[in-house]
């Protein structure tokens, strides 16, 4: 697989294609992505909803080659290191967790994830791929950059133009690239019209036919 490859799964509702080709590469093309880029990002970002208009959200960004690319690159997991340094930027996601009156914000992990949420919209629309990690060492983050008591880091990103080359990800990690291997569960296992459980919803989205994988891989392979 090459540069070329763009990941798409047929779904039986018509979405967005921006939704439809989205997907979390663990290898970048070499293109560098620019400030300017990752300032379109957080201002995508930054006009998501939030519970009060609180917008807890908080980044820590660097770009490769930078030191603050090398201090969030450190407080990455071990699993996530193996592949991260392929991406030109690095970030961290944290969240204040309290309210303006020191009470609980129960809600900011929800609002971190709707900022991220438009943040990858934007980016698909460029072309740009993220992959989200839940592989930090969140306490070493919290005291690597100076975060005060009630923040959490929840997340680190890695993102940068889809288009890597496979052979700079671990032999393990390369099937993970293929796009037959993206799964979902099935609608009537997530949504209920009615009680938790009741799975008598018949209008949901069906197995990818095989029919249709073979159409998306000639679609791939340029046939
Ligand atoms: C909050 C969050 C945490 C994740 N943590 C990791 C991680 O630590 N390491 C990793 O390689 N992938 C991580 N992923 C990527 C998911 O495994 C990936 O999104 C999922 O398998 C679906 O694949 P897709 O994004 O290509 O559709 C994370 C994704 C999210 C949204």
């Amino acid at each position: 697989m090459g540069n070329k490859i763009a990941k798409e799964k047929v779904t039986k509702f018509n979405i967005l294609p921006i939704l439809k080709k989205r997907y979390s590469p663990r290898v970048f093309a070499d293109t560098p992505l620019t400030e300017v880029e990752l300032r379109t990002l957080f201002e995508a970002g930054r006009w998501a909803p939030s519970s009060y208009n609180r917008q807890p959200w908080r980044i820590i960004w660097g770009i490769r080659g930078s030191k603050t690319y090398d201090r969030i690159f450190d407080c990455l997991s071990d699993f996530n290191k193996s592949w991260a340094a392929n991406a030109p930027v690095l970030w961290l996601n944290a969240y204040k967790k309290t309210t303006e009156e020191g009470e609980d914000n129960f809600h900011a992990l929800h609002d971190l994830g709707l900022f991220m949420g438009n943040v990858t919209a934007q980016a698909q629309h460029l072309g740009i791929a993220l992959h989200q990690m839940a592989g930090v060492n969140y306490k070493t983050a919290l005291t690597e950059f100076g975060f005060p008591e009630d923040y959490h880091v929840a997340t680190a990103v890695a993102l940068g133009y889809y288009g890597g080359d496979l052979n700079k990800l671990p032999e393990d990690l390369r099937e993970q690239e293929n796009p037959e291997n993206r799964s979902r569960l099935m609608q009537r296992e997530f949504t209920f019209n009615g009680n938790y459980m009741n799975n008598n919803d018949k209008n949901s989205t069906e197995e990818v036919k095989k029919t249709d994988k073979e159409q998306i891989m000639k679609k791939i392979n340029g046939e």
